[in-house]
């Protein structure tokens, strides 16, 4: 079974990233073949600063390796260093209707956040996306839901692809379709300060908590956290979305239910109940801070698995771009 995913180099990843994706990752490295791209041709669709894109991308290497990724256990690599992406999204270009893409809510959403840079590209990004999960006959692709529409798309680009240019009479399929694994219920995390809200780091940086945040900063921010009315210490995401939220962060990090924490705390006020996970966020991103600080020092052997990457992606690329560039009559 192989697995395909990837996250946009724009910065420091928080804890939302590393619940809602990157741990699912790191299981699935233990039983699947996976691909994980630093998706760097899909940063650049919306506002950025040229200079600090290779830094940024460096630092998404070092917190993939620091979380637990294992280059031993998977493929992971920079996606403009495999020019078949870009390639192949040109190809699928030309057998998508342009209203399918027009009617994506990720389109439709970042071209009214920045309607001074509705670029073709961000038009043009789920056949890019597109293209990053057929060239590796992708099986599964873990996301989160606000990209399942992307994957659903993708999956007609295979099916229409295959239908047109597939080998009759049994239209031999040239993708796989690839299907979505959407994380467990409750791993989507909110904000600190507005739990009504998904954590993130460009929307509010004081309610998020980034993965490599110093102690004192983690103690600040939980401290501050919002919480709700009355002081119990029970799961009510209707009522108690702040303390809902920090008990879901509690149990994701701590391996204990929430059913367990709530009795655990009942009865004890919710400073205590911060403190505690405080606490337990200190110790757990711990090992990740000490793992980031001596990767900083070593950014050439960094540097050599993300090129060693490049080398076995680039191997399956060519061979699916091949195909499909014969099938198309291009070769
Ligand atoms: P993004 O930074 O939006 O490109 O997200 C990278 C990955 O992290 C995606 O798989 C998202 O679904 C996931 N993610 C981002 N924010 C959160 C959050 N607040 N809770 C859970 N998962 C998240
Ligand atoms: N669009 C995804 C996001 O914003 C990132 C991404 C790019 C991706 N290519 C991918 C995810 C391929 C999964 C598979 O989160």
């Amino acid at each position: 079974m192989r697995v395909f995913s990837g996250i946009r180099p724009t910065g420091e990843l928080h804890i939302g990233n590393y619940l809602g994706a990157i741990r699912q990752w790191i299981e699935l490295q233990e039983k699947a073949e996976c691909i994980f791209c630093i998706v760097d041709l899909h940063a650049i669709t919306t506002p950025y600063k040229a200079e600090k894109l290779q830094k940024n991308i460096t630092e998404l290497a070092i917190a993939y390796l620091a979380s637990g990724l294992d280059p031993e256990k998977c493929i992971f690599f920079v996606q403009s260093q495999v020019k078949e992406h870009a390639e192949l999204s040109w190809l699928l270009g030309t057998i998508t209707p342009l209203g399918e893409l027009q009617r994506m809510t990720q389109f439709k959403e970042k071209a009214k956040k920045h309607p001074e840079y509705v670029n073709a590209g961000l038009l043009n990004y789920p056949l890019l996306m597109a293209a990053d999960i057929l060239l590796y006959q992708t099986d599964l692709v873990p996301v989160g839901r606000d990209q399942q529409q992307h994957v659903e798309l993708t999956r007609e680009i295979a099916r229409r692809f295959n239908k047109k240019f597939g080998t009759p009479p049994a239209h031999h399929p040239v993708f796989k379709e690839p299907k979505v694994l959407l994380p467990k219920t409750g791993e989507k995390i909110m904000s600190l300060q507005n739990p009504k809200k998904k954590m993130s780091k460009t929307d509010d940086p004081q309610g998020c908590i980034e993965l490599f945040d110093e102690p004192e900063i983690i103690q600040k921010k939980i401290m501050a956290a919002v919480t709700d009315p009355g002081k119990t210490i029970i799961y009510d995401s209707e009522k108690k979305p702040g303390i809902s939220n920090l008990l879901t962060i509690f149990s994701l990090f701590s391996g204990k239910s929430i059913r367990e924490l709530e009795k655990k705390f009942k009865g004890g006020g919710y400073e205590k109940f911060k403190k505690s996970l405080t606490e337990l966020l200190i110790n757990s991103l711990e090992p990740l801070r000490r793992k980031r600080k001596e990767l900083l020092s070593r950014e050439v052997y960094v540097k050599e698995i993300l090129e060693q990457g490049r080398k076995r992606a680039q191997i399956i690329a060519q061979s699916t771009l091949q195909e499909v560039k014969k099938k198309m009559g291009l070769i």
